[in-house]
């Protein structure tokens, strides 16, 4: 398997993965009626606004999973409302009108283009950047994910990062002991809804 820098023409490959780990770490595919969903939420725009900071893996049979940060999350925040939902508003209407708990997994998606969680700037403290990672089945638990880290920790650290942080919902117990291994540490939980970890750079 070999790490290198992704590319605009990865952006299928990516998108591919995206969904099909979307189900805490499990192939998410049976939960969207539109696959392309999730990589338009957490994938697609760092490829395209901070394409520095990823990165895929990649064997005989293809892309095998990814790494993408943002060295700035407060900035890239800002960039996601000027460069990236404007286009996907236009493509996705807010569903409102539908009761947040009768909504479906699209319609959630669809919302969250048009009014995005940002992160809270107490959060961000000492850790303003920020990472996604996942690996197809075929690439985990070999140590490629270990060494994906390393690649995109060492661009952020090239790029003067002082911390990163990331998202991860605890059920998610196999990456959760993945990040801890990597000494990310725990800087806030949100109960069910999630686990905010960081690292120092
Ligand atoms: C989580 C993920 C990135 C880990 O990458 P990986 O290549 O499988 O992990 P590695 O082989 O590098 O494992 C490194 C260490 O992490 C921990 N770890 C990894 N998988 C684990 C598991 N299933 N249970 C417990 N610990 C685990 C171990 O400490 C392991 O070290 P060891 O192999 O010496 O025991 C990868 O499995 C993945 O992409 N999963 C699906 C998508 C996902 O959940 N992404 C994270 C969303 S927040």
């Amino acid at each position: 398997m070999q790490i290198r820098q992704a590319l605009a023409t990865d952006r299928d490959a990516i998108y591919d993965i995206c969904v099909r780990t979307a189900d805490f770490g499990n192939d998410g595919r049976h939960l969207y009626e539109d696959h392309e969903l999730p990589g338009h939420m957490w994938a697609g725009a760092y490829l395209a606004l901070e394409p520095r900071l990823a990165f895929v893996v990649a064997d005989d049979e293809g892309v095998a999973g990814y790494v993408i940060g943002a060295l700035d999350t407060m900035d890239f925040e800002r960039r996601l409302e000027s460069d990236w939902w404007p286009a996907l508003r236009d493509c996705y209407p807010n569903p409102t009108g539908i009761a947040r708990d009768l909504r479906s997994r699209d319609q959630q998606i669809h919302r969250s283009m048009h009014r995005p969680v940002l992160t809270p700037p107490e959060f961000i403290g000492e850790h303003p950047s920020h990472l996604h990672i996942d690996l197809l089945p075929r690439a985990q638990g070999r140590g490629v994910g270990t060494a994906m880290m390393t690649t995109l920790l060492n661009a952020l650290r090239a790029l003067d990062s002082p911390g990163v942080h990331l998202g991860v919902s605890p059920s998610n117990e196999r990456a959760v002991a993945f990040y801890k291994h990597l000494k990310f540490t725990t800087l806030a939980e949100f109960g069910e809804h999630g686990l905010l970890m960081g690292l120092r750079l």
